[in-house]
């Protein structure tokens, strides 16, 4: 399918179909008649219509008639927008698998799974591929980047992406890493002197934007350095991240919404700071075999063709975007959760002192010794998953079945991780609960009463925070690297306690699901150790 939607594919959408006959009928110029037979020809006509949309899609006759879920969400998709405006999609989704059960009609076309034996079908090898959700999101100036494309096309850009992250390339990147995050504990003890509390929020996003530029194009953000987002970057994500939310749910205003002057400004201004750093990386080149390196090819591996300029540009941006703030959020989440759960955090500053008794925390040769540290951060990412409901599979041509249903061509299909990780049937015992443990081998673990083995239930297939199938997260390994070297020297460097005021009991709240995250502040005070 071409990037955008053709005409034919607008007609065939009802709502579109809808708006251009209203506006036919209302600017017909027959004189005879009066403006109020116009408005009341085509008030009939719209109410006629919507009601005929609205009973068939209630009806028995809808193929996803068999599908339980709430009336709103069967009716119309605008609900969902509504609901994605709030950032409540996820707590949506748990209400409504609360309700109706592991399968859910969360939208006309549109269903949401939290079986896992579905997981496969969906996500794995000969699953579904993705479809119009992820189309809508795709900037229609730029050529496809790898988060949306698919088949054999994403299979090729891949395997461009995987040299990017394959041990060897992994280990190159320790350097600039260990550099941003002796910056970021650095700028957290000079903001904590000057100020006596930090917010930890703001200061992963300046460490995860910082690496991320360095790791992709060899530098081009200093906020750590500044203390501040000069270029006012950060604010310009949350914008393009809450309107690619909201398109995605109506593709259909997707083509509409590229022709609204202003409706595409921050992703035009996003695409100007990442020419900026293009620029800058093809006039000084980089240190270290950075992204870009593997990206352009300059070890000249692919066979037969090389990669274009435009679709490097495209994947660069893309690369900073999915890197960044998931990892920033997943860093907030651990430490929310961990000065949340103190019996926890002494155990794990323990081990970080044990491992690094005689060296620093940026030495990445002894992660393999933060076993307790690794299950507390898999525990976060299990309770807060940094993409909270994610993004939805299409069923392709000639239907497929899907959780025991008969799914039509262009079904919706989601797997929300937040929803299918608070399963009781994949996580048991204290399914919402802060339990590192349950990750722990019984050796490891000395902790029966929370992690008994009767009746225990660990599904890691049903984990879902990296994905899963040939599309998973490509920057997985380098994420964990990252997660665990900041984490060990925060935890080396520092005692963490929430600052005086601070609600611990509804920052979560503040957590808004626009595909990417995002929250509140998340104020400590962080005392140097000495
Ligand atoms: C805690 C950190 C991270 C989490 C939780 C995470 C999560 C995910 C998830 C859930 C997906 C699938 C998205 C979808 O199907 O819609 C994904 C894809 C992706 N991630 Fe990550 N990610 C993280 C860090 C990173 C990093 C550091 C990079 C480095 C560039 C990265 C690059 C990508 C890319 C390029 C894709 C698209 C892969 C494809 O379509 O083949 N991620 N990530």
């Amino acid at each position: 399918m071409g990037l955008m939607y053709s005409m034919t594919d607008i007609a065939h959408h009802p709502n579109v179909l809808a708006a251009i006959l209203g506006i036919v009928t209302c600017v017909s110029p027959v004189a005879s008649v009066q403006w109020t037979d116009y408005i009341f020809t085509s008030g009939a006509f719209y109410a006629s219509l919507l009601s005929s949309i609205i009973l068939y899609r209630l009806s028995p006759f809808h193929p996803l008639a068999k599908v339980p879920g709430p009336v709103m969400h069967k009716v119309s998709k605008l609900w969902s927008v509504w609901i994605c405006w709030q950032g409540r999609q996820h707590i949506e989704f748990k209400a409504m698998h609360d309700k109706y059960g592991p399968v859910v009609r969360t939208g006309p076309n549109e269903i949401s799974v939290i079986d896992p034996s579905a997981v496969s079908d969906v996500l794995g090898a000969g699953g579904l591929p993705k479809g119009k959700w992820y189309l809508a999101r795709q900037d229609e100036r730029a050529p496809s980047n790898l988060l949306t494309l698919t088949g054999g096309k994403h299979a090729n850009r891949r395997r461009v992406w995987n040299r990017g992250f394959n041990p060897d390339a992994v280990e190159e990147y320790d350097e600039i890493l260990a550099k941003s995050a002796t910056q970021l504990v650095d700028g957290i003890e000079a903001r904590s002197e000057e100020q006596g509390e930090v917010d930890l929020t703001t200061w992963f996003n300046y460490f995860s934007y910082d690496f991320m530029a360095e790791f992709v194009f060899g530098g081009g953000s200093d906020m750590l350095e500044q203390g501040k987002d000069k270029k006012g970057i950060l604010e310009l994500l949350e914008h393009h991240m809450i309107t690619g939310a909201l398109v995605a749910h109506i593709p259909w205003f997707f083509y509409l919404g590229n022709r609204i002057p202003g409706a595409t400004r921050s992703t035009l201004k996003m695409r100007a700071h990442a020419m900026e750093w293009v620029q800058d990386r093809l006039a000084k080149g980089a240190k270290v075999k950075d992204l870009w390196y593997h990206l352009t090819d300059e070890a000249a591996l692919e066979k037969e063709e090389q990669p274009q300029m435009k679709e490097v540009v495209a994947d660069a941006l893309m690369a900073i975007v999915a890197g960044a703030d998931t990892t920033s959020v997943a860093l907030t989440n651990f430490f929310y959760l961990i000065l949340k759960n103190p019996e926890h955090y002494q155990r794990l500053r323990e081990e970080v002192d044990t491992v690094y008794a005689d060296a620093d925390a940026t030495d990445v040769s002894r992660q393999s010794g933060l076993k307790y540290l690794s299950a507390c951060l898999d525990e976060s990412l299990r309770l807060l998953p940094p993409g909270l409901t994610g993004g939805p599979r299409q069923v392709p041509q000639g239907g497929r079945m899907i959780a025991g249903y008969f799914l039509p061509e262009g079904t919706q299909v989601y797997l929300p991780p937040y929803v299918m990780h608070r399963n009781p049937e994949c996580f048991y015992p204290r399914t919402n609960d802060f339990v590192p443990s349950r990750w722990l081998s019984p050796e490891d673990s000395d902790s029966d009463s929370e992690n008994p083995l009767s009746g225990r239930r660990h599904n890691r297939k049903a984990f879902l925070s990296f994905s899963f199938g040939p599309a998973n997260c490509v920057g997985k390994k380098l994420a964990r690297r990252e997660m665990l070297m900041v984490i060990s020297l925060m935890i080396q460097r520092f005692d963490f306690n929430f600052a005086k005021g601070f609600d611990s009991e509804r920052w979560p709240e503040t957590m808004k699901d626009f595909f990417a995250t995002s929250r509140g502040p998340l104020k400590v005070v962080a005392r140097t150790r000495v």
